[in-house]
């Protein structure tokens, strides 16, 4: 495939490509919607991802061109013309890199040419921007020897996410992309960006991940909500309590605090903060111990409080989780990522992969009326140049 993307380059650009750099898309099992709320989550990298095929110029150009978006054709300015435009719609993500990049401090003096592709199905939840953004960091530090660690390149990046495109983005999609592992999820504790490799030994079990091809139109403006209402809920708690973030708190301090929050519906926004954190610590605890039934019963109840008290999941994504729930072999199923759409990750016994993804292909077509997608998902290894 790197071949053909190479050929590509050459028509595209009349040049040789110089350098390939790889990012992966990300999966969350657990922990979801807490690292905006300094909570942890236990994510880890795909083997798909995106590809940036590079090379560098001697003047001040920049010309992006994506296999994704051939329509679109060569997109191009000036280094000190970076700013945001709608017309150069996915090409504002690579842009606000650069311009991430410059805002703290590192200057890129040459152009270069870029041609991306991305195997990760787009608005699936699978975080095929911060993948974007981050093998654009990865090359960045190549081209211009910038002395930084992936860690702050997962930083950069959703600084580029958050102020350049708007969308107000916790870190867990770009860290997990930039520090993921080959076999391992990422305990990360996103207040202090404390993190630990697990080994995902699932004993005969495998990730299957489920995309609802459900066109998501009001994400954004939904996750900012929530945002908003878990900052109401944490604003009211800290007329009385010392704290700084909803997942200081454990389950048994909240029930005492919960009358604080005046709102109802924040208080359940808030609820599913601090269950799903210390959720996530005892399934990851329960993975160490590889009690991966007790795993799974976990991704089961952050599904619910998904469902019911963050009201981020939907029918289409209800449904897929509703059917794994009742087939044979399910040791656990949950959405994944944002919501609102998206994809569900489920644990499956090796031996019942086929059939489930045959009944829940089925079940979904009847129910919903459209086709739901179905990957066994390889955890692989983070950023690189290859
Ligand atoms: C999106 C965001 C993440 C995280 C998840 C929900 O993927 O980019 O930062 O908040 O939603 O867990």
């Amino acid at each position: 495939m790197i071949e053909k993307l190479k050929e590509m380059f050459k028509k595209v650009y009349c040049e040789e490509v110089e350098k390939v750099f790889f990012a992966p898309g990300r999966v969350n099992l657990i922990g979801e919607h807490t690292d905006y709320n300094g909570g942890n989550v236990f994510p880890c990298a795909l083997t798909f991802g995106t590809y940036a095929l590079i090379k560098k110029r001697d003047d001040k150009k920049i010309r992006f061109y994506s296999k994704n978006f051939q329509a679109l054709g060569i997109i191009q300015m000036n280094i000190d013309e970076i700013e945001y435009d709608s017309e150069h719609d996915w090409a504002n993500y690579p842009k606000g890199v650069i311009w991430a990049f410059e805002n703290n401090g590192m200057k890129i003096d040459s152009g270069f040419d870029i041609l991306f592709y991305g195997n990760i199905p787009n608005g699936a939840g699978l975080s095929s921007s911060a993948s974007i953004e981050v093998v654009t960091g990865v090359v960045l530090k190549d081209l211009y020897n910038f002395p930084i660690h992936m860690i702050d390149i997962a930083k950069i990046s959703k600084e580029a996410e958050n102020e350049f495109i708007g969308v107000n983005c916790g870190i867990m999609d770009q860290f997990a992309i930039a520090m993921g592992k080959k076999d391992c999820a990422i305990l990360l504790d996103a207040n202090t960006l404390k993190y630990e490799y697990a080994n995902i030994k699932l004993n005969g079990a495998s990730i299957v991940i489920a995309n609802t091809n459900k066109r998501r139109g009001l994400a954004d403006s939904k996750y900012n909500e929530r945002r908003a209402e878990c900052e109401r809920a944490l604003k009211d708690l800290q007329t009385v309590l010392p704290i700084n973030s909803l997942c200081e708190l454990n389950e048994e301090e909240f029930e005492k605090s919960r009358y604080l929050i005046k709102d109802e519906v924040c208080v359940r926004r808030a609820k599913h903060a601090i269950y799903e954190n210390q959720r996530t610590l005892k399934a990851v605890e329960a993975l160490g111990n590889s009690d991966i039934e007790l795993f799974g019963k976990l991704m089961n109840r952050s599904h619910i409080s998904l469902r019911d008290d963050y009201e981020v999941t939907g029918i289409e994504l209800d449904t897929l989780v509703e059917i794994a729930w009742k087939t044979p072999g399910i040791i656990g199923s949950r959405m994944t990522g944002a919501g609102f759409g998206g994809c569900s990750v489920s644990i499956v016994k090796d031996e019942f992969v086929d059939d489930f993804i045959k009944k829940a292909s089925a079940e979904y077509k009847i129910k919903i009326g459209y086709e739901a997608l179905f990957y066994v998902a390889q955890i692989g290894d983070g950023a690189r140049k290859i």
